[in-house]
């Protein structure tokens, strides 16, 4: 694309973004007399990596409402968050929100600028990125997955991601203004999310049509190209669901690092390709549960075994209190074992 090209990109996607941004509960709305609330905007750009916008909606609302500010969210209680973080995955990023909530309170605010971002727990070059564009008006580049897709399309590169990254970044970097950066930021990704999507993109309606070198190519809905990724192994284990008689139930917080770091879990095995054996975190009278849970992680496809028991009251062990017990503060294999466990453990008692 030539220079003077180029530079009419960001007034054509900003004009589009004034007439169809998206409503979304984190954003200023272009033209609003409002500044953004760097909280808000953090909060909103660490629960959208690697999760979609429909799915953070619900927790963004839960979040700002029960903490308000990042010193609200700061003083809470790391079992408090990890509750709430819940069924969103990628737990780490949890326990960095909280370790960030914590050193921003601690030095009286967010850094204004991406170097001084970037030194916080959790964020990279993506949400240093965001922030810095969308909360403080720098001009930093915002690349994500719909921005390189919107990149590989309007440039008609064919280099396959992961190589074509930095190539795509480079090729974002020269389209952003110094004005608006943040709308413009946005702009791009939410034409992403809305017109030059993965498949069937609306290049009928993208105000980038005559720009866009893949659309006169006819290439578009062929990019970006992706090398393919090896298949994902599948583990197995076996998860214990022990319950008092009093109704409380046998968990373990697993260790802050790690796969499910931090989150309340069911004792089992380690989860290997090669079934580990059995190991009951007491003798108890473990009864096996037809059928398994099946879940998908980032790097394996598991397969969970169950066993299930009452267990003594006097049992020692650490319980959580049946009035205490929400199976929507577990993460989702968790919670899909307690759905499943459960119905069989009553059934073993039904009359
Ligand atoms: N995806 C991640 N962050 C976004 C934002 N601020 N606007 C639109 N889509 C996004």
């Amino acid at each position: 694309m030539r220079d003077a090209a180029a530079q009419s990109i960001a007034p054509v996607l900003l004009d589009w973004y004034d007439r169809h941004a998206r409503a979304l509960p984190w954003r200023i709305p272009p033209g609003s007399p409002d500044t953004p609330d760097p909280y808000r905007i953090w909060l909103s750009e660490v629960m959208l990596q690697q999760t979609t916008v429909a799915a953070v909606k619900a927790y963004f609302s839960r979040f700002t409402t029960r903490w308000p500010t990042v010193e609200a969210l700061a003083a809470a209680a790391d079992a408090d968050v990890m509750a709430e973080w819940a069924g969103l995955g990628y737990y780490a990023r949890a326990r960095n929100l909280l370790k960030c909530a914590r050193a921003v309170a601690a030095r009286g605010g967010f850094p204004r600028d991406r170097a001084g971002l970037q030194e916080l727990p959790g964020i990279g070059p993506y949400t240093s990125a965001a922030i810095a564009a969308i909360a403080f008006g720098h001009p930093e580049t915002v690349v994500d997955g719909n921005v390189e897709r919107v990149m590989a399309r309007l440039f008609d590169e064919h280099t396959p991601l992961p190589v074509a990254k930095p190539v795509l970044t480079e090729l974002a970097a020269g389209l952003t203004p110094m004005q608006r950066s943040g709308d413009y930021a946005q702009a791009v990704m939410d034409l992403g999310a809305t017109i030059c999507t993965p498949r069937n993109p609306a290049c009928g309606i993208c105000p980038l049509m005559a720009h866009c070198a893949a659309r006169a190519a006819g290439t578009a809905a062929s990019l970006p190209r992706k090398t393919r990724k090896p298949a994902k192994p599948v583990r197995f284990g076996t998860a214990y669901l022990g319950q008092r008689q009093d109704g409380a139930w046998l968990m373990e917080r697993r260790p802050d690092s790690g796969l499910l770091g931090g989150m309340l879990g069911w004792p089992g095995t380690d989860w290997s390709e090669d079934s580990p054996p059995e190991t009951p975190p007491m003798p108890a009278d473990w009864r096996a549960v037809p059928g398994e849970v099946r879940h998908t992680f980032t790097h394996f496809h598991l397969r969970l075994s169950l066993r299930v028991a009452r267990l003594p009251q006097d049992t020692p062990g650490d319980f959580i209190e049946r009035d205490a017990f929400d199976p929507r503060a577990l993460a989702t294999v968790m919670r899909k074992a307690h759905a499943l466990g459960v119905d069989y453990l009553r059934s073993l008692e039904a009359p």
